[in-house]
């Protein structure tokens, strides 16, 4: 098991990575919880037929905790969803020290985060990813929200973990394509902070995609420790934190434009990078030879699901973008292996020259 641990301004947590957390987590929440507090878990009906006996086996058999439910999909990641599980809570007789686990993936992270943020002004939870993205990703930062009608996470708070349990047996049951899609996160980690994680990517690849445990708990443990240096220093996204978007301006807009069908966040992820790479080598930033590796390791982690989109859709999308300030463009830009830096001042002439070749090899 590796540890790793997270230091921001208004917190301090472990986070664990290994196999066989699981069986033993009921036991190592005491050493956070007390034995005295009431423990609920948010998680969805599929995982917990998969996951949930284990889950519960570590907990003392008159300690069990209460399971909540939020069905699967982003169209469940709602203040509806909040409201009626904050309700169930009260119910339940949950009070403020009470502490609630989100089991499950970014969705559930994002929710459960999110209800334990503002159920009584604020209870404590903890962390159990059991997808790759939510292990490498969205599990650590203490980003939590849900989404409107009119954008994806639009409403939300910063609320940080007390630990987050990332165990990679979980992601045995994990539908391949799921994985590849978190693994774009890693890759996107190595590209922006870790050479090394780069390089482990790219000669590790098969057993990474094979699912071996080993290369797993390596890459899940090396994407939590650059997000976690990076949260560490930048806590609420006012400057290095940023960095962490790179290929996201274009992949949240490509997700929008195909109206989150098509692709997983990964994926758009993906196609985003390779058309802030485009920009990154307009821009005289890296070398071409480094940006044909840069451009292997993430087509490496494929196949990338086509889409259609254009140009305009696009910028009109990124436009929108929660990230952009008003009148400029923000985008992040890789300036080597291991190296990322923002930019202010992008025109949309350089994007569109970025896009072309991406979207000629996206069609379908
Ligand atoms: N807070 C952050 O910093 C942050 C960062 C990135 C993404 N996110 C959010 O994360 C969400 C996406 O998360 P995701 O990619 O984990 O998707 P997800 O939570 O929708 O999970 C993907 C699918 O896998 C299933 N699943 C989960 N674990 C499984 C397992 N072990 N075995 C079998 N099936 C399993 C789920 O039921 C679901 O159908 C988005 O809403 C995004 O906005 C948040
Ligand atoms: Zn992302």
């Amino acid at each position: 098991m590796r540890t790793i641990h997270v230091n921001t301004a208004s917190a301090k947590y472990p986070v664990y990575v290994g196999t066989g957390l699981l069986a033993g987590f009921g036991k190592r929440l005491q050493k956070f919880a007390g034995k005295s507090r009431r423990v609920f878990v948010l998680t969805s009906p599929a995982i917990w037929s998969l996951w949930g006996k284990q889950f519960l086996s570590g907990f003392p058999k008159n300690q069990q905790p209460t399971a909540l439910f939020l069905p699967p999909g982003e169209q469940h990641k709602r203040l509806a969803g909040v409201e009626r599980l904050a309700t169930e809570l009260s119910i339940a007789g949950a009070d403020r020290s009470s502490l609630l686990v989100a089991f499950g993936g970014g969705i559930i992270g994002d929710a459960g985060g999110f209800l334990a943020a503002i159920y009584m002004r604020g209870i404590p939870y903890v962390q159990v990813p059991t997808t790759l993205l939510a292990q490498v990703d969205s599990s650590v930062g203490g980003k939590t929200g849900v989404n409107l009608t009119s954008g994806k996470n639009l409403i939300g708070s910063f609320h940080q973990p007390l630990a987050v349990f990332a165990d990679v047996d979980v992601l045995k049951t994990l539908p391949p394509r799921e994985s590849r899609a978190g693994l774009f996160e890693s890759v996107k980690a190595g590209i922006i902070r870790d050479p090394s994680l780069f390089r482990y990517l790219e000669s590790s690849r098969d057993r990474i995609l094979a699912g071996d445990s080993a290369a797993l708990q390596r890459v899940v443990a090396s994407s939590v420790a650059m997000k976690a240096e990076v949260v560490g220093i930048d806590e609420r996204e006012s400057g290095l934190r940023m960095i962490l978007n790179f290929g996201h301006t274009l992949g949240h807009a490509i997700e929008a434009v195909t109206a989150y069908k098509k692709l997983l966040h990964g994926e758009a992820i993906a196609w985003g990078m390779l058309a802030a790479l485009n920009l990154s080598r307009s821009r005289q930033l890296l070398s071409e030879k480094e940006a044909l590796r840069i451009a292997q390791l993430i087509r490496a982690f494929g196949p990338l699901p086509s889409f259609r989109a254009t140009v305009p859709e696009l910028l009109e999308a990124a436009g929108r973008d929660k990230k952009n300030k008003a009148g400029t463009r923000r985008f992040v830009l890789t300036t080597g292996i291991g190296k990322a830096s923002v930019v202010e001042d992008v025109t949309d002439a350089e994007i569109t020259a970025a896009l072309e070749p991406v979207l000629r090899e996206a069609r379908p």
